[in-house]
């Protein structure tokens, strides 16, 4: 599935932050968003792609604002500038997707300090810092929706990830307190804890000879792997009335992965 083709009416004119936008699952969720209405920023440190998709977007989708930050999750105060000022161009600041994320594939007896700092840092202290910029503007407006990217891998683990796997599981108790706390504000949180989605970056590792393709997908319950359309559909679902009821929730979208007690490939 892609994200072509995927609708929902009611977040026409909504505005809509994705950071990791660039590529990849944040780039369909970008696209997604885009495709029913809503005006986008993308927040993203590729400076390049982000000049790239502005450009295909603003095309595709001349009614609405296509907007992008080339900063870091991490960065708090430039974080908190660009949301602010997207929200006050486009009237709102709906919904924050937190997608940007990285990995690093190490035995724990090697991981260096600074690497599993390096993780924890994008993928966990950045969804903290961009939720609270976002939640601050959201609670004036007493209306939002945070979506936080998690893994299947912040649920079960996996040998050679101590800091992607712990940064994961982190977002998704963050996802739960945060709910608690600003469901007063009308604000809801939840996360998507994707199994093995086919993006660029899988291919290439299975080009590489680092992943097997056809070993992951005999090992999920449903036969395939995640598309990016998967995630996308998803999101839109969670951001939407539709889940008005929902937050607090890690929605996990594995094939069936994390069920499988015996997982033998
Ligand atoms: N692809 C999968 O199979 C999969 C599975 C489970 C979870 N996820 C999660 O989904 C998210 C997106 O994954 P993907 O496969 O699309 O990754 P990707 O590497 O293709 O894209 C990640 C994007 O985030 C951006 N980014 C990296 N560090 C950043 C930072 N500090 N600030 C802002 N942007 C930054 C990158 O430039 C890139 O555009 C990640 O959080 C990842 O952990 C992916």
């Amino acid at each position: 599935m892609t994200s072509d083709g995927i609708t929902c009416p009611d977040l026409r004119g909504k505005s809509v932050a994705v950071t990791g936008g660039a590529r990849g699952l944040g780039l369909a969720m970008v696209e997604a968003f885009a495709r029913n209405g809503c005006h986008v920023l993308l927040v993203d440190v590729d400076a390049a792609e982000l000049e790239r998709v502005q450009e295909h977007l603003s095309a595709e989708c001349p009614q609405q604002t296509v907007s992008v930050a080339a900063v870091s999750v991490a960065e708090a105060e430039a974080v908190a500038d660009a949301l602010a000022d997207f929200a006050e161009r486009t009237g709102s600041l709906d919904v924050l997707v937190n997608n940007a994320g990285i990995s690093a594939n190490v035995p724990s007896l090697d991981l260096d300090v600074d690497r599993w700092r390096r993780v924890i840092d994008v993928n966990l202290t950045g969804v903290f810092v961009c939720a609270q910029a976002a939640g601050r503007i959201m609670r004036t407006q007493g209306a939002g929706v945070v979506l936080n990217i998690s893994s299947m891998y912040g649920v079960v683990s996996a040998a050679e990830r101590a800091s992607y796997c712990a940064s994961k599981a982190a977002v998704a108790s963050l996802t739960k307190v945060l709910a608690v706390e600003w469901a007063a504000h009308g604000i809801r949180v939840n996360a998507i804890g994707p199994g093995y989605v086919e993006t660029d970056l899988l291919s290439s590792l299975a080009e590489q000879g680092r992943l097997d393709l056809d070993v992951l997908r005999r090992r999920t319950p449903s036969g395939r792997l995640g598309s990016t359309g998967d995630i996308a559909q998803l999101a839109l679902f969670l951001s939407s009335a539709a889940s008005a009821n929902i937050t607090g929730q890690v929605v996990v979208s594995d094939g069936g992965w994390t069920a499988d007690g015996f997982g033998v490939a």
